[in-house]
């Protein structure tokens, strides 16, 4: 009778263990949805983190949308891109939208790795940074097989990805956590929920970006730095001109604008999230089957993709 109830009981704790993952996954991407609705009143960013935001990868997409969220918010900027043209003209509708704010540019190419960091730090070095949001993120040309991926590609996809927002992190955090106030915003990707097959470096590259955040959360959030993580699913932008079916703005690929408005109405709120209402939702179903058949959607999910691109290239 005791051995009964004993085997019974380790068999119920088996079950509630292996659900637990599953459930606290689910239950956190219904927090990120219902958090923005319970509590509505806007963050003061500049108050709260400071005069300051950086942003890399400003002149386009997700980058350029945030720098107008931003501006729009009373917060002074710097704009870090490649294009010395693009960063003057981003500078110039910027300066429209709000002409109270400064505005500073910087040419980089994170793409060179550290040697690109150097003029970065002394550009930065008399600006107390509140916000830096590490936007700049590349992706490869469209879904590939690893061996068809140039090799000097897939290294720019690491030392994008993985090395500016690692080092730009650094770059700033300790004057952060000197004045006791900040935010880092990481911009990784729903494609770190899950291997992705014909994306596999890009996703890889984003679930370094995941774990580098919840652990630097783990570090600094006790001297007051806000730590957020965000995983946008598609949003359309130039990063996906490889599908024209992500060309197209729906309530599931949002414009960079849409993205960016929700996701910094997010920022001192929650600090995991899709950073989108409808990608919070997507999200909520996604992570409820287990990782292996995620991957399986999103690698058939990506041949489709890879074949739209071969397609709408032979028209
Ligand atoms: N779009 C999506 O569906 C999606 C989904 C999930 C996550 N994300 C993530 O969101 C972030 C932004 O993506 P996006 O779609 O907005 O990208 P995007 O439209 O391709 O814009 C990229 C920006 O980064 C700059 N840039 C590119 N390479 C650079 C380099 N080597 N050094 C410095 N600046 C560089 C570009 O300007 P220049 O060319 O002038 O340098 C541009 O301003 C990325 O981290 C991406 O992984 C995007």
């Amino acid at each position: 009778m005791w051995l009964e109830v004993i085997l019974w009981l380790i068999c119920g704790l088996i079950v509630v263990w292996a659900l637990l993952d599953p459930i606290s996954r689910v239950a956190s991407a219904a927090w990120e949805i219902l958090v923005p609705i319970v509590n509505s009143k806007p963050v003061d960013l500049r108050s709260e983190f400071g005069d300051w935001a950086v942003v890399t990868g400003s002149t386009d997409g997700i980058g350029k949308a945030y720098a107008n969220e931003l501006a729009s918010r009373n917060i002074n900027l710097i704009l870090i891109s490649r294009t010395l043209e693009k960063l003057e003209a981003t500078k110039k509708e910027i300066l429209q939208i709000n002409p109270n704010i400064q505005v500073k540019i910087i040419v980089a190419d994170f793409s060179k790795g550290k040697e690109s960091l150097c003029n970065i730090e002394t550009e930065l070095k008399d600006f107390p940074i509140g916000i830096l949001v590490n936007n700049v993120g590349k992706q490869y040309e469209y879904p590939m097989y690893l061996g068809e991926v140039p090799e000097n590609e897939l290294w720019d996809i690491i030392n994008v990805n993985v090395g500016a927002t690692t080092l730009m992190t650094r770059l700033v955090i300790n004057g952060m956590k000197n004045r006791g106030k900040g935010a880092v915003v990481n911009i990784s990707s729903g494609s770190e929920l899950q291997p992705l097959p014909l994306m596999t470096v890009y996703a890889a590259t984003k679930v370094y970006v995941g774990s580098f955040s919840e652990a630097l959360r783990a570090e600094y959030s006790k001297f007051g730095l806000t730590i957020q993580h965000l995983t946008p699913l598609f949003v359309n932008t130039k990063m996906n001109a490889f599908s024209q079916r992500l060309q197209v703005s729906t309530i599931f690929v949002p414009n960079a604008a849409t993205y960016a408005k929700n996701a910094i109405s997010t920022l001192g709120k929650v600090n995991t999230s899709t950073g989108y209402w409808a990608h919070g939702i997507q999200n909520f179903f996604t992570l409820i089957p287990p990782v292996w058949i995620r991957m399986k959607i999103g690698q058939i999910m990506n041949q489709i993709l890879r074949n739209d691109y071969f397609k709408e290239k032979k028209q």
